[in-house]
């Protein structure tokens, strides 16, 4: 069902200048910003070869994000995401099993066009998971 890992998300209070940090310190570079705007956040990758870093700030003041953003200023580990194969069975499948997945029914979209939900974090051990429809194998 789960098969693999595909990013680990912080949310940071400035894009762009996370971007230029990971470039600096790190030699880390960050792909082209685009807006979500079903989530309002702006979100750019740092691909590493085997998973990803997704960075997001908020797009909007009413943004899920600013509200983390609210409680840790300085930014932080908000998500990791999992790939599935089939975004519909998982989520019948952890139902089963009494984990809430969050916007089953009207699966939301990344910014790839991957359909994605979410499984409450008081579900799988106090960590937020995404899940995503992933092809890749
Ligand atoms: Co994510």
């Amino acid at each position: 069902m789960i098969t693999g890992l595909s990013h680990v998300s912080i949310v940071v209070p400035d894009l762009d200048a996370a971007g230029r940090r990971l470039k600096e310190v790190y030699g880390l570079s960050m792909g082209e910003a685009k807006t979500n705007e079903q989530q309002g956040v702006r979100l750019a990758y740092v691909e590493l070869g085997n998973a990803r870093i997704e960075l997001m700030e908020p797009a909007r003041p009413d943004s899920p994000v600013s509200k983390f953003l609210e409680r840790n200023p300085g930014g932080g580990i908000h998500h990791f995401c999992v790939t599935v194969d089939d975004i519909a069975a998982a989520g019948a499948r952890l139902a089963q099993g009494g984990a809430r997945v969050l916007g089953e029914g009207s699966p939301q979209k990344n910014v790839h066009g991957e359909r994605i939900a979410f499984v409450h974090p008081k579900d799988f051990l106090g960590a937020l998971v995404e899940l995503e429809e992933s092809g890749k194998p």
